[in-house]
């Protein structure tokens, strides 16, 4: 499955944490990690699961091209840049242990909850937020649970939701200008301490057609994860729509006729995401971090 390069690069690192669709590395520097994308999809708290070829690719092309538009804006991010075809370098953080969910269209646990019809829009975007603990299976929580257990003060809370905000309204408007509809994503945000101990929020983690629902706006069609949790179609092959309509990947797609992955049009893309990132302004990455940030 892995090519020997993938092989050869992942042996020598710390492996910190192995999540369900993600592995996180030691990085090269101190207050650095390595996110590596694997093919794994699971739904439904891990009770469904495959492995699908091609997944980790798209999902590291969608999502560095993405926090890099969002760094452009002044979102603060923790992308630095692309490795190679399923790995980037990422600003290590603590991780605030939420989900926060902006939706803008029903769909999904709103529909089941409220009783609200799937495809409803919403008389203005909704944040709310889970509680990170998949034994407890992400409960929905609200902002004074938040502030009672101090999994985040309200000053961060303020920062949290305004960067959620915009990171919807730019990505509102990515999308509406290729002709798809943003329904609804997940953010996580992390925490970084600087060399005089000043605190800064990031956004972390991915965001990719694993964490956004988005359907096509002529057809209402779902090219997202909701298709591998329904069995709506192949997964890949709406991963590969929305990465070609934001002109992330050839036209002739990622993977061979053979269903699987074409390495070497996969291998390109490292090039075109890093010429991206070479344009924006370079930010140092502080050398000194305390020892406080775990994975
Ligand atoms: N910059 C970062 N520094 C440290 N940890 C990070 C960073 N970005 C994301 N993470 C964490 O790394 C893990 C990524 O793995 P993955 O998405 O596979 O996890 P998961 O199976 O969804 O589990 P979890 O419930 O922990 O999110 C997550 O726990 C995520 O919160
Ligand atoms: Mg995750």
């Amino acid at each position: 499955m892995s090519s020997i390069l993938n092989d050869r690069s992942s042996a020598k690192r710390t492996k910190l944490y192995e999540g369900k669709a993600k592995i996180i590395y030691e990085g090269p520097e101190p207050g650095t990690v390595i996110q590596y994308f694997k093919d794994d999809a699971t739904a439904f708290n891990a009770q469904k699961k495959d492995t699908i070829a091609g997944k980790g690719v798209l999902n590291n092309r969608i999502s560095s091209h993405i926090m890099t538009k969002l760094e452009g804006i002044g979102i603060p991010t923790h992308f630095l840049r692309s490795i190679n075809m399923r790995e980037q370098l990422v600003r290590k953080v603590d991780v605030i242990p939420l989900e926060v969910v902006v939706r803008n269209i029903a769909a999904g646990s709103l529909c089941k909850r409220l009783g609200v019809a799937e495809g409803t829009y919403l008389s203005k975007p909704l944040v709310e937020f889970y509680y990170k603990d998949d034994k407890l299976g992400d409960p929905l929580i609200s902002e004074d649970h938040i502030l009672t257990f101090g999994w985040a003060d309200p000053y961060e809370m303020e920062e949290i939701v305004s960067m959620a905000w915009r990171v919807n309204d730019y990505m509102n408007g990515l999308f509406s200008g290729i002709g798809l509809k943003l329904v609804d994503f997940k953010l996580e945000f992390g925490r970084m301490w600087g060399e005089y101990d000043e605190l800064y929020l990031l956004l972390a983690d991915e965001i990719s057609p694993d964490n956004c629902r988005l359907w096509d706006a002529k057809t209402d069609e779902k090219l997202d994860k909701d298709r591998f949790r329904h069995d709506l179609g192949d997964l890949v092959d709406g991963y590969q729509t929305i990465a070609s309509r934001l002109g992330l990947i050839p036209e002739g797609g990622l993977m061979s006729a053979d269903g699987k992955l074409n390495e070497e049009v996969a291998a390109q893309l490292e090039d075109i995401e890093n010429d991206l990132a070479k344009k924006r302004k370079l930010r140092a990455v502080k050398k000194t971090p305390k020892q406080r940030n775990k994975v």
